[in-house]
């Protein structure tokens, strides 16, 4: 079958089938009924490749820290990412408050209401745009995202792989198809709850409102569905992370954009082809490395390794603490010394993060 065949029979029965569904067996999601375009805006930013659970507490925070517009634009970059930090894909943070200003700046505060105009903000792609256009405006735009597009693959018993420019053409052909004019915004919520519900990785069929309308139920290939591109084994990578102390100041550098935690502030690492050792020699090697960057350093210890995995990588960190000495760091990233205080307004890596928790801890021991 293909998606922009489906009848207009099967189109009035599934739409009547989501709409009744959802009715008894919505979630109660915390956004239900809230359209302010703002705040539709941000959530589902926030939404793109992150679980509703994270997201909770974080949309409640941010929203409050910048409860409009104008009051993100009016923001630094990095109290943006102060607030980001922990939810990963920094970028949208970033476009985020690059989009606020394009709003305030270009459009003048206000809102425009189409999917299209939408999707020229930085970091709104076609499922943004429509979802702000059908939550926010009560448009007839289409959206698909990981829970629709698993529904929707399934439905019509997609026979590539979503992701590939064949699987996307015909899940938003479907998704165009059945968008209806009334009340939009709360049928795509319908779509978006079911497949997060119902059609979940594991399918619960035997509950699902729309089963006459699946094909790949009909064809008994739903656990097959949808297609998924081959998964590459995490690489290994490892590191020391140089927590290097002057008074009572720690120093840190900004990593570069469009490298892993760009953006962010955090401690200098250096790789190793293999889990460093934390031995004489490799302190030795260390203390040669930071000399290369142009500071002297004493070595103070070891601290706690720790793993941490992010997008494709799985870091293996070897924290180690070192007393400056003389020298002013000449690296390519930019770096400063910081305040603990400061430490803590700072937007910071998360592997950083942990560290810098560490480090009040064992400051506030020092120091009783
Ligand atoms: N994922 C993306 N958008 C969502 C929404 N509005 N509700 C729940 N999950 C979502």
């Amino acid at each position: 079958m293909e998606s922009c065949e489906v009848g207009s029979d099967w189109v009035s029965r599934f739409r009547r089938s989501i709409r009744r569904w959802y009715r008894r067996h919505g979630r109660q999601l915390p956004w239900v009924g809230q359209s302010e375009p703002y705040t539709v805006w941000v959530r589902e930013i926030m939404l793109q490749q992150t679980t509703v659970t994270a997201v909770v507490p974080y949309l409640e925070r941010f929203l409050e820290r910048f409860p409009n517009v104008e009051t993100l634009a009016a923001a630094k970059p990095d109290e943006v990412l102060r607030e980001w930090e922990g939810l990963g894909y920094y970028n949208r943070a970033r476009n985020l408050w690059k989009a606020a200003g394009v709003v305030v700046d270009e459009w003048g505060g206000t809102w425009r209401c189409s999917a299209e105009e939408l999707e020229a903000l930085p970091g709104v792609g076609r499922y943004t745009a429509g979802a702000i256009a059908s939550f926010a405006f009560g448009q007839a735009a289409p959206i698909v995202e990981a829970n629709t597009a698993r529904l929707f693959a399934r439905l019509i018993a997609l026979p590539v792989v979503p992701s590939s420019s064949e699987g996307r053409k015909r899940l938003w052909s479907l998704a165009e198809r059945v968008v209806p004019k009334v009340r939009p915004g709360e049928f795509n919520q319908a779509l978006i709850d079911l497949g997060a519900t119902v059609c979940g990785v594991e399918a619960r069929c035997e509950v699902c409102p729309v089963r006459s309308c699946c094909e790949a139920l009909e064809r008994d290939v739903v656990e097959r569905l949808p297609l998924r591109v081959p998964r590459t084994d995490p690489t290994d990578v490892y590191e020391v992370m140089v927590v290097m102390r002057r008074e009572r100041e720690v120093f840190v550098i900004r990593h570069p954009e469009g490298e892993r935690w760009g953006g962010l502030w955090g401690f200098p690492s250096w790789e190793r082809n293999t889990s460093p050792s934390c031995t004489t020699g490799e302190a030795v090697r260390i203390q040669r490395d930071v000399a290369a960057w142009g500071c002297d350093v004493e070595f103070l210890g070891w601290q706690k390794p720790f793993r941490h995995s992010v997008t494709r990588f799985r870091l293996h960190l070897q924290p180690i603490a070192v007393q400056w000495q003389s020298g002013e760091w000449l690296g390519t990233e930019p770096g400063e010394w910081v305040s603990l205080d400061e430490l803590e307004r700072r937007p910071l890596a998360v592997a950083s993060r942990r560290i810098a928790r560490r480090l009040e801890w064992t400051q506030g021991r020092a120091t009783e």
